[in-house]
């Protein structure tokens, strides 16, 4: 099986070769042209040229969607880095996902159909009773003293409930921060302390793969060690039995009882913080990444109905948990405020068995699929057996988000999940840009596997070398975006000098994605993987350094280097070159630095091969040459192999000044 063709090397002024060759072209089926929101090539440029040449405009006339408490003054304020979106307005993020719905008679339209790991489970939510939901627990947390500007930490599985504690802190103007469920309490503690988050609302555990996990015991070992933490509230879930401290924390159902289904929204300028959200970026401590109220919302549902060709009768499922940006633009804010009904599935795609989502499927009949190309090269792997039988023809559209995918698998998943007749949406973006940046139209943008093909509206990219010079047409090299748009990220939360020098510094005055690309004769963008030390594995970012960090604080290891190789289903894997100053290099020792990493960050930065080594290679400057630690680590797959690397150390000395 073919591999994403991301790392292709970074050559030295900023500028990459491109190994990768794709010639196929897949236009949009003429029935769905025919139907779409933006049916043709024309219609785009039409767009692109109108938001390009006349942002405010084209802005201000979709933002009058909004609900809008005061109306905003100006539209766009742009002062390289800062841009202010709306000034003056004020308006609030739940309101524009339920209350609009509500006020145009459309309450009784099904917001939300869920469905639980364990099988059977199931449970669907009007858009005017997921707004009750929401009014109770927003009234609840008021009661508990939470104001506005004050930061929440999320932390549940994929249940109906997450969506409505996102939507209950924007309804009474709290940040949220979702931590994804399967962050370790080391993790949490970091972030509730980044953030200094005064609440917690988690659950007692959450399935996964038929074990329920241990959400409420994470949460209160991190609480040792984040003391700005007041309030935990506890969702009932699995039932598993959880300790409760008293004057601290109280069960979800305690706190919404009796309280109104009618809470106000608050009025929310239109850059107040909505939500920070963690990724990991090259150092070694998570960025707090900050988004505020109307511009992201606004980005958030155009962006989603624009690529997604949202339609009154559709139903989306978005795969993605909600402790990622995924789920926070297409999940939740997107869908939602297009007024669109949504699908959520709580557990993994193999639980109880391989053929889970397309049983989903079958059942839910979903109409529009979005994905990560991780999930579709497992479902290649699990094999036809699961798939064949199963009703897919409720889905008219497919889509990809999270990593570059491989032409193999976009065919494998235009053939057998889409049947052929459903257009696929590659999309490519970022924590930080809130929504959507460069993706087909499914209505009028031919596709050509691998690539996430053309920017949105209102999306300006250019690829230039690293003294900022475009590169020519065909030429690999940095992403950067020209202009600003209503969803990008407004800061650091708390660092605003790690904000200028991670995406302001480097090439002044244009936005720096992080990511390599080129462009063809055609216009179309491929993605060509990181430029910084940040590592994609299964759609998800991992920094090197914090992987690093992790290791290095057991007792027994000196020295550690994490870099990617190749994987056939992740993408990339984490392949980790330790030093000892103790300890047997065993077997042992790897699985006791496996639990270490798992309990320092979490199971998704285990590694997946530990390699033992007298000594790390490293330049005459006391570089840790990782070019030759990822051939090395590509080339030796075995993950039992605990050979040293001293010839490489050698090899590394022979090559000294390779910088
Ligand atoms: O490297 C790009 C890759 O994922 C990074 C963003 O990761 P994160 O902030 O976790 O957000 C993931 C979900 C939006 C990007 O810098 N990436 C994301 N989508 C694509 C992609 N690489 C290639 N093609 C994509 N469609």
């Amino acid at each position: 099986m073919n591999v994403p063709h991301k790392a292709a090397g970074t050559g030295d002024a900023g500028r990459v070769a491109s190994v990768m060759q794709e010639d196929r072209l897949f236009p949009p089926p003429s029935a769905f042209s025919q139907r779409a929101r933006i049916g043709s090539l024309e219609e785009y440029r039409r767009l692109y040229e109108a938001a390009r040449t006349a942002p405010a405009s084209f802005w201000d006339e979709r933002a009058r969607a909004l609900p809008w408490m005061r109306p905003y003054d100006t539209v766009l304020d742009w002062q390289p880095p800062d841009a202010v979106w709306f000034r003056g307005g004020l308006t609030n993020a739940s309101a524009a996902c339920l209350d609009v719905h509500l006020a145009a008679g459309r309450g009784e339209k099904t917001a939300l159909v869920w469905v639980g790991e364990p099988t059977g489970e199931r449970r669907t939510l009007t858009y005017r009773e997921l707004h009750a939901e929401v009014c109770r627990l927003a009234a609840g947390l008021s009661r508990l003293g939470v104001k506005p500007g004050d930061v929440v930490s999320i932390y549940m599985p994929m249940t109906p409930e997450l969506v409505v504690a996102m939507l209950a802190c924007a309804r009474i103007g709290a940040v949220h921060s979702v931590i994804f469920g399967g962050f370790s309490s080391e993790a949490i503690a970091d972030r509730n302390n980044d953030a200094q988050a005064v609440a917690v609302i988690t659950a007692d555990g959450g399935w996964r793969r038929g074990a329920k996990l241990p959400l409420k015991a994470n949460v209160d070992e991190a609480l040792t060690k984040s003391p700005s933490v007041r309030h935990v509230i506890v969702l009932k879930r699995t039932g598993q039995p959880v300790s409760m401290t008293a004057g601290r924390d109280r069960w979800w159902h305690d706190v919404v009882d009796g309280m109104p289904c009618d809470t106000p929204p608050a009025a929310m300028d239109s850059e107040a913080p909505l939500f920070i959200l963690y990724t990991s970026g090259s150092t070694g401590k998570p960025k707090g990444i900050k988004h505020t109220t109307a511009g992201y919302v606004l980005w958030a549902k155009t962006t989603a109905e624009w690529v997604f060709d949202l339609r009154d009768d559709d139903l989306f499922w978005c795969t993605a948990d909600c402790g990622w940006i995924t789920g926070h633009s297409y999940v939740t804010y997107g869908p939602l405020a297009a007024g669109a009904s949504i699908l959520i599935y709580e557990g993994a795609p193999n639980a109880p068995h391989e053929g889970r989502f397309w049983e989903i499927i079958e059942q839910e009949k979903p109409t529009i699929f979005y994905t990560a190309p991780t999930a579709i090269r497992s479902f290649m792997k699990w094999g036809m057996q699961h798939i064949e039988g199963r009703d897919l023809s409720s889905l008219r559209l497919l889509g990809t988000v999270g990593e570059g995918i491989n032409p193999e698998a976009w065919i494998w998943y235009h053939e057998v999940i889409g049947g052929t007749r459903c257009p696929i949406v590659d999309t490519w973006w970022q924590t930080e840009t809130g929504g959507i940046m460069m993706s087909p139209l499914p209505g009028c943008t031919p596709t050509k596997p691998g690539s996430c093909t053309l920017p949105l509206p209102g999306v300006v990219p250019e690829i230039v070398d690293a003294e900022g010079r475009p590169v020519e047409q065909g030429q690999g090299g940095w992403l950067v975006m020209n202009a600003p748009w209503p969803g990008m990220l407004r800061g650091i939360w708390g660092n605003d000098e790690r904000f200028r020098e991670a995406y302001w510094s480097r090439v002044p005055g244009k936005y720096l994605a992080g990511d390599n690309a080129r462009q063809d004769a055609d216009g179309y963008y491929w993605i060509m993987g990181r430029i910084d030390d940040v590592l994609n594995v299964a759609g998800h970012r991992l920094s090197t350094i914090e992987i690093e960090s992790a290791l290095v604080s057991h007792p027994s290891v000196a020295e550690a280097a994490a870099v990617g190789r190749p994987h056939e289903v992740k993408g990339e894997a984490v392949a980790v070159f330790v030093t000892l100053r103790g300890g047997e290099p065993n077997d042992a020792l790897k699985d006791a630095l496996r639990k270490h990493v798992r309990h320092q960050i979490g199971a998704l930065a285990v590694p997946d091969d530990i390699h033992f080594a007298a000594a790390l290679p490293k330049t005459r400057s006391g570089k840790i040459m990782r070019r030759l630690l990822k051939d090395v680590a590509a080339g030796r797959e075995t993950v039992g192999d605990t050979t040293t690397l001293e010839d490489y150390t050698v090899l590394a000395t022979l090559r000294g000044n390779d910088e």
